[in-house]
């Protein structure tokens, strides 16, 4: 009779193992995110592994089983009766990012299925349902069934995580947030993916900030964490790219919530607003890599020709209005964007002498736009709808002295003061223009150059 048996596994050998800068295998990560989600394993014992963790570092197999436990760490989303590929976008967050609301409607109206599960504002960084929200009526908080019925009639749904998945990450991002340890490129590359995955994609393109307003501000940090989320999703058997892209500065020219949504409408309506260029052209380059790995398009180039058309031809606008529509929106909204925006108060910002914008600090213009009401400070709070920045005036331009270069829009008068103060530290206005233009995308990592990159940052 065989008398092998399985070893039971202890927490506390789990710390000490990382403690000492060992590996964990699968099946230990496998023990730690199944006690986590269960709340079996004590929070004292997780947040010591979590520092552990943070301070040696983990290592490529163990981020990699570290995102397929959380992920299958409960419900999860299955697009295959949907008969379609599933692709989705990640961004991490900043300032003004509203692409979302163009790449789905227009990877669908290519033939993709988009399920995307979003997030709200927090800090200084806007949210998805927030935005959204905005519309009379949209309901982000659908069941699995209520998602799947929506992604069958129009081909995308933009939603809130259900309370039942990725139950692991919600009980290890709330000790990283109160312990220190969110900036680990391993727990936050499990962290993001495992929400991502649990709804099924087939593919996944990701976009990856840098600059002022990234969530990581070191370039290097934000590129080796780019190339470890390809690596760990494509090992994970999602096909994924990242683009590195550019919040030096606001994407677009506006920030807040409906202010957001109307930009992004008046681009899928056909419009070239002065600047929105950057908010359509990273739209575009994004939906056209998820056209190519949903395999729709030979290449990212010829994705982006697809999402193009759609955009041009009025069928990512009807996409839009038939999720909003199934989602509960109010799609009379978009008959007059400019009427429905009715901010308690309004200031024009002039600027304080002539000159070239040459520097933004998006970080503190992020926090000016939650100042105004548009962001929260706490998780749960209420957002204003309606407050939020335009800007006149993109990095490079020359403005003169007296000319607008934000509007504020806020919930009430009293909340206009500290914005404008923040905004007027935060833009750099200078003699001579900016040295150098700075590229919207500036590097894609795919699958083979993740690799090899995160091959020679081990060396
Ligand atoms: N966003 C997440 O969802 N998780 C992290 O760890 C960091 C950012």
């Amino acid at each position: 009779m065989s008398t092998t048996s399985i070893v039971p596994l202890h927490m506390i050998d789990l710390i000490r193992k990382k403690r000492d800068g060992g590996s964990l295998d699968a099946r230990e990560i496998g023990f730690l995110v199944a006690g986590a989600a269960a709340e079996s394993i004590p929070p004292e014992q997780l947040a010591a592994w979590l520092m552990a963790a943070w301070l040696r570092g983990l290592s490529a197999e163990e981020t990699r089983a570290l995102t397929v436990a959380m992920r299958d760490s409960g419900e999860k989303f299955s697009p295959a009766r949907l008969g379609k590929v599933a692709v989705d976008k990640h961004s991490t967050g900043g300032v003004g990012d509203k692409t979302s609301f163009l790449v789905a409607p227009l990877a669908a109206a290519c033939g993709v299925v988009v399920p995307m599960i979003s997030g709200r504002a927090l800090g200084h960084t806007g949210g998805t349902l927030d935005k959204l929200e905005a519309i009379p009526g949209y309901r982000t908080a659908l069941t699995l069934t209520e998602f799947e019925a929506v992604l069958a009639k129009c081909g995308a749904a933009i939603v809130s995580q259900t309370p039942a998945l990725v139950p692991a990450d919600r009980a290890l991002y709330a000790l990283r947030d109160r312990t220190g340890t969110v900036e680990s490129p391993g727990l936050i590359c499990a962290s993001i993916l495992s929400k991502k995955l649990a709804a099924g994609l087939d593919a996944l393109v990701l976009d990856v900030k840098t600059g002022s307003g990234a969530f990581l501000r070191k370039r290097e940090d934000a590129e080796y964490l780019a190339a470890l989320m390809v690596a760990t999703a494509e090992a994970a058997g999602t096909r994924t790219v990242a683009l590195m892209t550019d919040m030096g500065q606001p994407l677009g020219r506006m920030a807040g919530n409906w202010i957001e949504l109307m930009e992004c409408v008046e681009l899928l309506f056909g419009e070239r607003p002065e600047g929105s260029e950057d908010v359509r052209e990273l739209s575009l380059r994004l939906a056209g890599w998820m056209v190519h790995l949903g395999g729709k398009a030979e290449s990212a180039e010829a994705g982006y020709a697809l999402a193009e058309t759609a955009l041009e031809d009025g069928s990512g606008l009807r996409v839009f209005f038939e999720m909003v529509d199934s989602q509960g929106g109010d799609v009379r909204v978009f008959d007059d964007l400019k009427g429905f925006h009715k901010p308690g108060a309004t200031h024009v910002v002039e600027a304080w002498e002539s000159g070239f914008v040459t520097e933004m600090d998006t970080t503190a213009l992020g926090w000016a736009v939650q100042r105004l009401g548009a962001g929260r400070e706490k998780a749960g709070e209420p957002v204003d709808p309606h407050a939020g920045i335009e800007f006149h005036a993109r990095r490079g331009a020359r403005i003169e002295k007296g000319q607008p270069l934000a509007t504020l829009y806020a919930t009430r008068v009293a909340l206009l003061a500290e914005p404008e103060a923040i905004l007027k530290k935060a833009i750099t206005l200078s003699e001579t223009p900016p040295h150098a233009v700075v590229p919207l995308v500036s590097r894609i990592f795919t699958r083979e150059t993740a690799e090899a990159y995160l091959r020679d940052a081990v060396r």
